[in-house]
């Protein structure tokens, strides 16, 4: 358990990486992370990123790779099977690891449940990282980590060091959550309440704005991705106003 998934981000980056090593990272990409990499004194490479996430077959020689494969952080992509069977040889390959932020995917609407990269992950090169920020609250700084077997002691150790554990009276309150079947119950009412805000969202940008906004990355998550193209400017305010 780690204090939000920042502070798995900052584990990965200060056990993975060291001055002048290279993490590759989704560009556009969460910039939590690109700047926890870059603290390291680690150099951060851009791996492009379309509709079906970041584009494999341009990632660069690196120690790391972080991802948002079920929802891509900022523009919303799903990544496709092949692309994810590329990654993990990529991480083989090079002898890297990857990180699995998995931020937001208890939110998936019209699609199936895809299971984690990590659970494809034969050689351990895969580090998922969750947060209970979108299900509960980003106030209550609860994440976890999923480690490789053989990074477990080094990530608890230093896990440790930080800041010896995470509180431990909002884990026991998270556990009892879980294990009464509370918790579940509240991710189905929250994912029905983000499904009516979405379809009223994507029936106003797109019905009442047909062909000047293009939608992207609506699948899953809570957050939409609109691209104003046919919008003048000076009416920005007024889609800001609307969706209030
Ligand atoms: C890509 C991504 N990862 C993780 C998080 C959650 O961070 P934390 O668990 O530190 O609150 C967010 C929150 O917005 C995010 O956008």
């Amino acid at each position: 358990m780690v204090n939000g998934s920042q502070q798995g981000l900052d584990l990965c980056a200060r056990l993975l990486l060291d001055p002048g090593d290279r993490a590759a990272m989704e560009d556009p990409g969460y910039l939590l992370a690109r700047q926890a990499f870059l603290a390291t004194g680690a150099e951060v490479l851009p791996v492009p990123v379309d509709a079906e996430g970041p584009r494999t077959d341009a990632l660069p020689e690196a120690r790391l790779a972080y991802t948002t494969p079920s929802h891509q952080f900022p523009l919303g992509g799903v990544l496709a099977a092949g692309r994810r069977r590329e990654l993990l040889a990529w991480a083989a390959r090079h002898a890297a690891f990857v990180i699995e932020d998995d931020y937001d995917s208890e939110y998936r609407f019209d699609i199936a449940p895809i299971p984690p990269l990590q659970a494809m992950d034969g050689e351990g090169r895969v580090i998922y990282l969750g947060t209970a920020s979108k299900t509960l609250s980003p106030t209550l700084r609860l994440g976890f980590l999923v480690v490789p077997a053989a990074l477990a002691e080094a990530f608890a150790k230093a896990k440790r060091l930080s800041d010896r554990h995470s509180p431990s009276l909002e884990q026991e309150a998270l556990a009892a959550l879980i294990e009464t079947g509370a918790y579940e119950r509240h991710v189905r009412r929250v994912r029905r309440r983000n499904a009516e805000r979405r379809a009223a969202l994507l029936a106003a940008l797109t019905e009442a704005e047909a062909g000047a906004v293009e939608v992207v990355g609506s699948d899953a998550g809570l957050h939409v991705v609109a691209w104003l193209n046919g919008v003048p400017r000076a009416r920005e305010d007024d889609f800001v106003a609307a969706a209030a």
